[in-house]
């Protein structure tokens, strides 16, 4: 039988799937994420290989809202050296997210909080709010437009948001290019995952 995959090394990332021991042994705790926080998405290679070509003049300090796993702060933490909050209603996320951190060497604050909790005065020290994977339902599609319009009058300098293009997220994407200017772009990626979809790409300038 072939043996699976314990990681994935993606543009200098360490991906722990849920085959690696440490994974194993979180799932065994009371950490259940409940809101499909349970592995990592695909999203997330989207987000960070697009990242990784375009990479944000500012990042100093980064929010990654709906984390899940916490790929995508993992990344910018490690690649811009970025200081990063990692947000997700979920808290059980969170064993799973430090565990991808430490494989990674690097360090994340998580912070539970919805999006809906999100303040301007919160974000006002952000430079970049990414996320993957969190326009899954309809009714996602006001709190995370209304976390994109905090971000914006907050001075968020660039917004990412990478979907595998479900009709909420479109939704989103087309409010906020005719209030912002912002841009979707297709984008796929084949190795080590193949994924498609789309990136929200909102400049604030
Ligand atoms: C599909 S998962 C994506 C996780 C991660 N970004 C990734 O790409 O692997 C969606 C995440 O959004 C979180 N989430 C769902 N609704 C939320 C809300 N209203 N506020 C904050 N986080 C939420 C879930 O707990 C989950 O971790």
């Amino acid at each position: 039988m072939a043996k699976r995959r314990t990681e994935h090394r993606f543009h200098g990332v360490t991906m722990l799937t849920s085959s690696h021991k440490d994974i194993r042994r979180i799932k065994r705790t009371d950490a259940q994420p409940s809101i499909h926080g349970n592995k990592l998405w695909k999203s997330s290679f989207l987000l960070i290989d697009y990242l990784k070509k375009h990479p944000p003049e500012h990042c100093r300090t980064v929010m990654d809202a709906g984390c899940g796993w916490g790929m995508g702060g993992i990344f910018c933490a490690r690649r811009f050296n970025a200081e990063v909050i990692s947000v997700d209603a979920d808290k059980d996320v969170f064993p799973y997210l430090q565990a991808n951190a430490a494989a990674n060497g690097v360090e994340v604050t998580t912070r539970q909080s919805k999006f809906q909790k999100i303040t301007t005065k919160q974000l006002r020290d952000i430079d970049l709010l990414i996320a993957a994977d969190i326009c899954f339902w309809d009714e996602l599609v006001d709190p995370v437009y209304n976390l994109v319009k905090r971000a914006v009058k907050a001075g968020v300098k660039k917004i990412v948001i990478a979907d595998p293009e479900r009709s909420p997220f479109f939704e989103i994407a087309h409010r906020c290019e005719d209030k912002f200017c912002a841009e979707i772009v297709e984008w796929r990626t084949k190795k080590p995952v193949e994924a498609s979809g789309a990136l929200l790409v909102l400049e604030n300038a």
